[in-house]
């Protein structure tokens, strides 16, 4: 039985010379609820970006049991779905539809298979009635939602969201919660939103200046009012 994701004693440091990542070792087994959390800079983006192979750094990176690395680069792409932090990285297609059925085309799926998929992702994000709009168009909390649903609509073994409620409005970020809460999936978060964090993530991660300061219950970490403060991180 493998972990879902497996990363052991990963470096990266950025063409600039900044070592974003030092040393970060990280297992979750299939179906964990993990959050990411630490300050602006921690390396959080940078780790995830790992995880599907978009950057690569010195250490091992497992998902699903592939090796991450150029010759797996389309199964481990379609087994961990990846929203990034900036929807706009995610979008380029004319159309909302268009952008939400590029997975499961990809994935060669059929005509009525691709329509159901699609469907069901912009139903599960509350945007169905968006399917005809212009992407680049929407909204900030509009795009992260239809950034979701492009990832959805691939239906992943691993999801991997970084900052998924930035930018929702309180309802939006409601109905996201509840629906990371109904998903079976593995997830590993990365979040600001500690309250969020609470609610539906059993396991939290701290990252700071690049390396892993403290993995364990959320609730327990939660409670340890000093190492939140030491990374800066406030109690919800
Ligand atoms: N393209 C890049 N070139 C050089 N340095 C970068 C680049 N992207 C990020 N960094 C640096 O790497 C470090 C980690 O950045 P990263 O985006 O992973 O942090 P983060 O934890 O996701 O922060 P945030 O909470 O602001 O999203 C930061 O110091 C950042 O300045
Ligand atoms: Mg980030």
């Amino acid at each position: 039985m493998h972990h879902s994701i497996e990363v052991e004693h990963l470096s990266f440091s950025y063409p600039d010379g900044h070592p974003a990542l030092v040393d970060v070792s990280l297992h979750i087994a299939p179906g964990e609820k993990v959050a990411l959390v630490g300050p602006n800079g921690a390396g959080k983006s940078t780790l995830v970006l790992h995880l599907n192979g978009i950057l690569s750094g010195d250490g091992r990176v497992q998902v699903c049991g592939l090796e991450v690395g150029e010759k797996t680069l389309g199964r481990v792409r379609a087994a961990v779905g990846l929203v990034f932090q900036n929807p706009d990285d995610q979008l380029f297609s004319p159309t909302v539809y268009e952008d939400v059925a590029f997975g499961p085309l990809y994935q060669g799926l059929g005509p009525e298979e691709v329509v159901e998929r699609v469907a069901s992702a912009l139903s599960a994000v509350s945007m169905q009635p968006y399917a005809r709009r212009v992407s680049h168009h929407l909204s900030v909390g509009e795009k992260k939602r239809i950034a979701i649903a492009t990832v959805l609509s691939m239906t992943p073994e691993v999801l991997v969201l970084d900052e998924p409620t930035s930018g929702l409005d309180p309802r939006a970020r409601r109905s996201l919660i509840h629906l990371l809460c109904d998903l079976p999936m593995t997830m590993l978060v990365s979040s600001h939103d500690l309250a969020m964090v609470r609610e539906l993530l059993p396991r939290m991660v701290i990252m700071d200046e690049g390396r892993i300061v403290a993995d364990g219950p959320t609730q327990a970490l939660m409670q340890d009012g000093r190492l939140l403060e030491a990374h800066g991180l406030e109690m919800p």
